[in-house]
């Protein structure tokens, strides 16, 4: 590697392992996070597509989502504040559906902070809409979710 080059990021399916890496990253980006139990216990769900973004063996995002049948959640996705802004919170979510869009297609929700800009920018760029809105859904502070929707690619989207 030249000098001045930053190290190659890998996407790859979490394991275990990394919840230490993930729930780091998770304290410092929310303010009501996840518990390492929580993770522990999400990421070994069969139905659970988790994946990691890992820089030179430190864990620097996570992608984590639940499908079953032509339903999906995406229920996590979190960039390391120096890598935020390069593409990787893409890069990590187009996996996600282009693996659900690879089993037959499936429609993805997802809840967000009502005043988080920047995730509902990432999300309508990949083709969510906003579907609803859920009243105080979340702690520390208070704040609505703004509820998302993306229909699946192939025959998942109809309702
Ligand atoms: C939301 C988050 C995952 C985005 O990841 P990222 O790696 O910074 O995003 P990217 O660089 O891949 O940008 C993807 C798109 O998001 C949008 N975006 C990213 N940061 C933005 C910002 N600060 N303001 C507005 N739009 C922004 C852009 O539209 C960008 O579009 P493009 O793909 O056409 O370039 C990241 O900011 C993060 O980890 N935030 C804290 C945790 C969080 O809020 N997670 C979401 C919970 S629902």
């Amino acid at each position: 590697m030249s000098p001045g080059v930053a190290p190659e990021v890998a996407v790859r399916a979490a394991t275990v392992e990394d919840v230490p890496g993930i729930h780091e990253l998770e304290t410092l980006a929310f303010s009501d996070p996840w518990t390492p139990a929580s993770f522990r216990s999400m990421i070994a769900q069969p139905l659970v597509i988790a994946t990691v973004a890992e820089q030179a063996g430190r864990i620097v995002g996570y992608c984590i989502a639940w499908a079953i049948g032509d339903e999906a959640e995406l229920v996590n996705l979190c960039v390391a504040p120096a890598l935020r802004g390069t593409g990787l919170g893409g890069r990590m979510l187009d996996g996600l559906l282009a693996s659900l869009d690879g089993r037959g297609g499936a429609t993805v929700y997802l809840e967000v902070r009502d005043s988080n800009e920047a995730a509902q920018a990432l999300y309508r760029g990949r083709g969510f809409l906003a579907a609803g809105r859920r009243k105080a859904y979340y702690r520390h502070p208070e704040e609505d979710a703004v509820v998302m929707r993306r229909p699946g690619a192939v025959g998942g989207g109809g309702d």
